[in-house]
């Protein structure tokens, strides 16, 4: 396999209204965020995705772009843009911005004018049909609930596609002059001194055509998206033509959120000279979700957990590298998703934390994942800002849910969960902003925050330092950038564990997911531990005992 520069890179994703407020206006923003590189360098992380900072009405949190090619003044300007590239390179590390172009605002320019003129150029970079209320081109729910279809603003006869909120109308792929225009815009980018992009909602951008109803599956009359993503074929067509205009040129890194491809697609998405470098493992994330509601939604044990793991990792081997997380701004945090409730310690977030980080694949952090940040508890749906959870909430209640379980279910997989204002400190606000956060502050700021956790030796922060210089030491490098992944004693219920190899070299991630301890049979020639979440274990007699939720990585 020839080797890529991003193949040993730690990345990190910055969610910007949240993590650092430059100017006390209450919302995080460039200025912040290169007030910080020095804190994410020392952290160890090379490569930053940042969720969309392009101007923007915020229907969706920024992923209803009105201008690709600018930034929103809440976050700053381009010439801030531009310094936090230039400080980001002078550190050399990278930086990533979010490509949304399944769908733009319905207040982009672009949109403006198809209302004005809905057979003219611009009504063709969208799906307008001829349709009524009664008589709609097909029966698909959208992301965020109700029809996808949605009157053209003075147009009664005239409806646009929407597979997410009404205020992102989905482009028209099929139509050559709209991707010109998408790979000149990344490509005025990649001139800019950016390094790359994770490409959003990238399989949404083949729809099967033409429309037309599938078996609804709620009250509602509707059908889940993924009955049209499923028969959509060719995506293909259009992602090697993005690589081959706008990537390849500038040599971009690129990770795409993909879900539901097919495994016989892996190697022309991932294999070499794939369609994108990488894409997340969303294995784990998924797993438990129906298209019925929330309400139907199951949770996920350490076993279930180790299954999508290790199937994946099973997957992809030999043939490209994965992008592995435990949350991003979609999803609860990871500690409150992975880890039984009695497990969500310090010594278990780092268990969790080792356990993902030395798979095959690279090692993706979360803003506040380093500190252990945990899910929200709310009191009152008027708290909620995420449009997904408040669209749960309604689908929640009308199946007949009470207001407490219908919270409940939010708290546990709603988008705020992770949105929250990074805890810098126990300061006031946490020490996000010195005006009033857009979001709240989770209450626990007091506990959880980088200035207590940096100066105590044994914190989740200082742990995931140790990692990321574990993964980085010269000595053991290779074995978890190329090594291949084997499961290791998977049949032993809740220990995760598995060995890593490369030219003859073993390193074995040994985790005990419950909470008695056990003994674990050590493979001859198991001298060494290199990391040790409790730092108390001894290797004897060829075998390690584990206490409850510890973990080993021994060589
Ligand atoms: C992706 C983003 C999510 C957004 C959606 C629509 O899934 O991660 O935040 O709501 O696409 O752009
Ligand atoms: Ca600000």
């Amino acid at each position: 396999m020839e080797r890529k520069w991003w193949h040993d890179k730690i990345c990190y994703q910055i969610y910007p209204k949240s993590f650092c407020d430059g100017n006390g206006d209450g919302i995080g923003d460039l200025a912040g965020i290169i007030s910080k590189l020095d804190y994410l360098k020392d952290l160890g992380v090379d490569i930053l995705w940042l969720s969309p900072i392009y101007p923007s009405p915020f229907a969706d949190q920024g992923y209803d772009i009105s201008d690709y090619q600018n930034i929103d003044p809440k976050f700053g300007t381009l010439e801030e843009m531009d310094t936090l590239l230039k400080e980001a390179h002078a550190r050399e590390m990278y930086v990533l911005m979010d490509l949304v172009v399944n769908h733009c605002s319905d207040e982009h320019q672009w949109f403006q004018e198809a209302i004005k003129d809905p057979y003219g150029k611009y009504g063709k970079y969208f799906y307008i049909e001829k349709a009524d209320a009664e008589h709609l081109p097909c029966n698909w729910r959208a992301y965020f609930g109700g029809p996808v279809w949605e009157p053209l603003p003075g147009h009664p006869d005239l409806y646009y596609l929407h597979v997410f909120h009404k205020k992102q109308p989905d482009l028209n792929w099929e139509n050559p002059e709209l991707r010109r225009e998408i790979y000149d815009m990344v490509s005025w980018w990649m001139k800019r001194g950016l390094d790359g992009f994770r490409l959003d909602a990238i399989i949404n951008i083949k729809k099967a055509l033409p429309f037309k109803d599938y078996p609804a599956d709620r009250p509602d009359g509707l059908c889940s998206i993924h009955n049209e993503l499923h028969e959509a074929h060719g995506v293909g067509d259009f992602l090697g033509e993005l690589r081959d205009e706008a990537f390849a040129p500038y040599g971009a890194f690129t990770v795409g959120e993909v879900f539901n491809e097919k495994d016989e697609e892996l190697p022309d998405f991932i294999g070499e000279n794939g369609y994108f470098c990488s894409m997340f493992d969303f294995s784990g994330t998924v797993f438990g979700q129906t298209q019925l509601g929330w309400h139907t939604f199951t949770d996920i044990t350490p076993e279930d957990y180790k299954d999508c793991i290790f199937a994946t990792q099973k997957r992809v081997s030999g043939i490209g590298f994965l992008s592995n997380i435990i949350e991003n701004h979609d999803e609860p945090r990871g500690v409150s998703r992975y880890l039984p409730a009695e497990a969500r310690t310090p010594a278990g977030k780092k268990l969790l934390a080792m356990t993902y980080f030395l798979l095959r694949g690279l090692p993706w952090i979360y803003q506040g994942q380093e500190l252990g940040m945990e899910n929200l508890k709310l009191n009152s749906i008027d708290e909620v800002d995420d449009i997904s959870s408040l669209d749960s909430f309604k689908t929640s209640i009308e199946h007949g849910l009470s207001e407490r379980e219908a919270l409940d279910l939010i708290e546990k997989h709603g988008r705020d969960n992770a949105r929250t204002p990074f805890q810098w400190s126990s300061a006031k606000n946490a020490g996000f902003t010195t005006g009033t956060p857009w979001l709240h502050v989770n209450p626990n700021y007091k506990e959880i925050n980088l200035e207590a956790e940096a100066n105590d030796p044994s914190s989740v922060f200082n742990f995931y330092k140790k990692l990321t210089r574990l993964r980085k030491d010269p000595a053991v490098k290779d074995v978890f950038v190329y090594g291949t992944f084997t499961p290791y004693l998977p049949e032993e219920k809740d220990l995760f564990a598995y060995v890593r190899e490369y030219e003859g070299k073993k390193i074995y991630v040994l985790a005990n997911y419950s909470s008695t301890p056990r003994t674990v049979k050590l493979p001859e020639g198991v001298t060494e531990i290199l990391l040790d979440n409790l730092d108390s274990a001894v290797l004897e007699n060829g075998s390690v005992t584990l206490q409850a939720y510890q973990g080993v990585v021994v060589k």
